[in-house]
């Protein structure tokens, strides 16, 4: 047996040691006995994530509550054993020595990551954050994944809203959301993570075929996040040979010219892009590799000095998919209740009802299509107006029926 094999096994054996211990030690508890839920932070068909206040006293805590009735007992000591076994490191979020099940619920505690996560920042349409900020979050996202990666363990779900945030400038950022992380090796199946982030490899997968899961996954999820921080845009709905987008990207890769969204990039930027997204996953970079890229400039005519203020130039990406990151990487989310949990979100916090609602039913509409008929979508939408653009649709979708599923206001 090969020493890889060896050390995979070995990963796993202690992983299930963990869990099988852990698992004997969770109280049952009812969450009201001892706490008192401040604030819900997060929700979906997996529960909840509250803030909530212990009764006897002490700081608040954020709880992850996971419905039984969606979460089976090793889902829930899974993602708890691997944040805690993650929280030495400063940029993953710290799942607290606490855990506990109710009735009808697993729940473990994390630390508060005050300022919410990476769909939080303002961000124009078309427009990216400015890049002193998408720096900061490059730097400590790709500490985390090398620190996951070294210890074998690959994110599989990192976006926008995985990315927590403990201030608006980016100077400390932590990534969260250890839900679908597995250890290396394990079985992928298609349509694992969210759509506009999964390489090439994942989204080839049909059926009942499987790849070996490899942290070069998430180096290619890394890469777009980074894409959409520094345009506010996706760069293509899937990266499939159909997706045009993506099409553009792959001939440049192999010697074609730059395809208009990534011109705004500088060399080094281009060159970054190129080593993270490379297609074959065996030649893809390390996330730690931006690092190198740090003291260069990202887009053209974009400082890198000073803090939020500063923004770059209102770019037209004719290319560009996404006008805005929030709405749409909840859109495009796989599972309709996890695509209600941000639309939950975005209802809780808005102060306009109306536009929370639309955006509730939009989310909900789209979701139905996207599950019940496979088919791609490329949205353009602009979050805080109420309308919503089908650019391209492809599949056996009549317009009709999409505009009458996507609700009032759109437009074909
Ligand atoms: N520690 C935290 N501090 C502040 N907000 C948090 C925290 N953990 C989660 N949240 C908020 O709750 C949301 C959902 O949390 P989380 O990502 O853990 O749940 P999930 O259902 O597994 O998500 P996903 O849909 O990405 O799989 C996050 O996107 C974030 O906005
Ligand atoms: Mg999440």
């Amino acid at each position: 047996m090969e020493a890889s094999e060896e050390d995979e096994e070995e990963n796993e054996a202690f992983l299930e040691w963990l869990m099988a211990r852990t698992g004997r030690e969770v109280p049952l508890q009812e969450l009201e006995e001892r706490y008192e839920v401040l604030e819900e932070l997060g929700s979906g068909t997996y529960g909840r994530v509250v803030l909530a206040e212990p009764r006897d006293g002490g700081s608040p805590v954020v709880l992850k509550l996971m419905a039984k009735e969606h979460t089976d007992r090793r889902t829930f000591l899974r993602e708890y054993c691997i944040g805690r076994c993650l929280s030495s490191h400063e940029a993953c979020v710290r799942a607290l020595p606490v855990a506990f099940e109710s009735a009808t619920h697993f729940a473990f505690a994390q630390e508060l990551a005050p300022a919410g996560d990476l769909c939080d920042l303002p961000s124009s349409p078309q427009e990216g954050l400015a890049e002193v900020l998408v720096k900061r979050c490059a730097s400590q996202v790709a500490a985390a994944l090398d620190f996951m990666h070294s210890r074998a363990l690959v994110h599989r779900d990192v976006k926008l809203d995985n990315v927590l945030l403990f201030d608006s400038e980016c100077r400390r950022v932590k990534l969260g959301d250890f839900g679908l992380a597995r250890l290396q090796g394990w079985p992928v199946r298609a349509a694992a993570g969210a759509l506009p982030y999964a390489a090439p490899e994942l989204c080839a997968l049909r059926g009942a075929d499987t790849l070996e899961l490899d942290p070069s996954l998430d180096v290619w999820a890394f890469a777009v996040l980074l894409f959409c921080l520094c345009t506010g845009c996706f760069p293509w709905a899937a990266a499939l040979a159909t997706d045009p987008q993506f099409e553009g990207f792959s001939a440049w890769q192999g010697g074609r010219a730059v395809p208009p969204s990534w011109r705004p990039f500088g060399a080094g930027a281009r060159e970054m892009f190129r080593r993270l997204l490379a297609l074959d996953p065996d030649r893809r970079s390390p996330a730690v590799e931006v690092h190198k890229y740090l003291a260069l400039p990202w887009v053209a005519g974009r400082g890198s000095e000073g803090a939020g203020a500063e923004r770059g130039p209102r770019h037209a990406l004719s290319g560009g998919l996404f006008c805005t990151t929030r709405a749409v990487t909840s859109c495009l989310t796989t599972t309709p209740g996890r695509s209600g949990k941000r639309a939950s979100k975005q209802k809780h916090s808005s102060s306009e009802g109306r536009k929370a609602d639309f955006l509730v039913s939009y989310n909900q509409n789209f979701c139905k299509i996207w599950h019940h008929l496979g088919m791609t979508l490329i949205l353009r939408q602009e979050l805080w107006k109420k309308w919503v653009k089908v650019s391209r649709v492809r599949g056996k979708f009549p317009p009709g029926q999409i505009s009458a599923l996507v609700g009032g206001g759109s437009s074909l």
